[in-house]
């Protein structure tokens, strides 16, 4: 299955319609589906001095598994046929919490495997028992921030058993720096099958990329339309930016090849053998961010692009590290 042109995100995938979302992305040709535990359904402003952060709220793997038993259901493809995607959030680091948590996740998709289960944030945080608040969110309590104690090397050896186990058939990180993976290679056993990043020509990531590639590890990215993905969450600094689907330099490439510009963000991506997971609660524009394989990008044109590098970063966990109780 191409690593490229049929992926598609649960993120901000509304509840009530994500059975229909999934189930419907199926039938247009989707394969991949990136789920999450994700976290609760805190806004910002629970959290003091922490205005700028995203929470996360996929919290609606439930919903994707029925999208996926009808798709099986009615034929329309077997289990074998789709990549199923979670993520391990960071109050579930300590190693004996790992299994049970991939168990849980496994039993709300309703399937006896991940084909890839991801480090959600290199963070660790003070464990938060599932019976108590499921999906946990950032906070200990509903209010504070703890960290936990567990480092990355306990975390990723007990992410290598769940390969042993059978419970996923390969591993990867995501938000990990090249310095924290650097570390990561020096005592993994599996190497991660990818890193997922914020990635898009506001925040190119060359240095992190080309490293990870070199490693043979894939380099998913996430937020590959920059600033969109974050008006949503009305994010200050989201609309303080410029929106990269009204860039000249990329309203003028898409023009030239008769693509829209979101597409020609995906195509930029991909040319740069960069994975993507464009995220759309819309049927249309599901199909549309399928139609970037079979067409290219001129060189000069994927240096115009990657010219509009910014640094700038919207989902940055470390805007919360001023909430954070030691
Ligand atoms: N690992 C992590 O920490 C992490 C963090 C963030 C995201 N992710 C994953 O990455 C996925 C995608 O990232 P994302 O949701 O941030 O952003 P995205 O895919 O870059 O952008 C989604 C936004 O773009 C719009 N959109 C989608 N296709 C479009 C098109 N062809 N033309 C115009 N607008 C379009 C969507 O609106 P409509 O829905 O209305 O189309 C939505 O507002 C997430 O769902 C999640 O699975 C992972």
């Amino acid at each position: 299955m191409s690593m490229f042109n049929d992926q598609t995100r649960l993120w901000k995938v509304n509840n009530d319609t994500c059975a229909d979302t999934v189930y419907n992305a199926i039938k247009s040709g989707y394969r991949l589906f990136d789920g999450a535990c994700g976290m609760s359904s805190q806004s910002p402003s629970q959290i003091p001095e922490c205005d700028s952060y995203v929470f996360l709220d996929y919290g609606n793997e439930q919903e994707s598994g029925q999208g996926v038993a009808r798709a099986i259901k009615e034929g329309i493809v077997k289990r074998e046929d789709l990549f199923l995607v979670s993520k391990l959030w960071n109050s579930f680091h300590d190693h004996d919490r790992v299994e049970p948590i991939c168990k849980k996740q496994l039993k709300d998709w309703g399937i006896d495997y991940f084909d890839l289960y991801i480090v959600h944030f290199p963070i660790s945080l003070k464990y938060v028992d599932p019976s108590e608040r499921y999906p946990p969110g950032f906070t200990y309590d509903g209010k504070n921030v703890v960290p936990g104690n567990a480092t990355i090397q306990e975390t990723w050896q007990a992410m290598e058993k769940l390969v042993e186990n059978g419970l996923a058939k390969s591993i990867g990180i995501s938000n990990f720096n090249g310095q924290l993976l650097m570390d990561l290679l020096r005592y993994a056993k599996i190497v991660p099958a990818t890193l997922q990043i914020e990635h898009h020509p506001y925040l190119t990531q060359e240095g992190l990329v080309k490293f990870g590639q070199s490693q043979g590890i894939v380099i998913t990215a996430y937020s590959s339309f920059g600033p969109q993905s974050f008006l949503e969450l009305d994010m200050q600094r989201a609309k303080d930016t410029p929106l990269l689907m009204d860039n000249a330099t990329v309203k003028k490439i898409a023009e030239k090849h008769s693509k829209t510009p979101a597409q020609v963000l995906l195509r930029w991506a991909t040319q740069r053998d960069v994975a993507v997971i464009p995220k759309s609660n819309n049927q249309g524009r599901l199909a549309q961010n399928l139609d970037v394989t079979g067409w290219d990008l001129e060189k000069s044109e994927i240096d115009d692009i990657s010219g509009l590098d910014k640094n700038l970063r919207f989902n940055d966990p470390l805007n919360v590290s001023t909430a954070i109780r030691q």
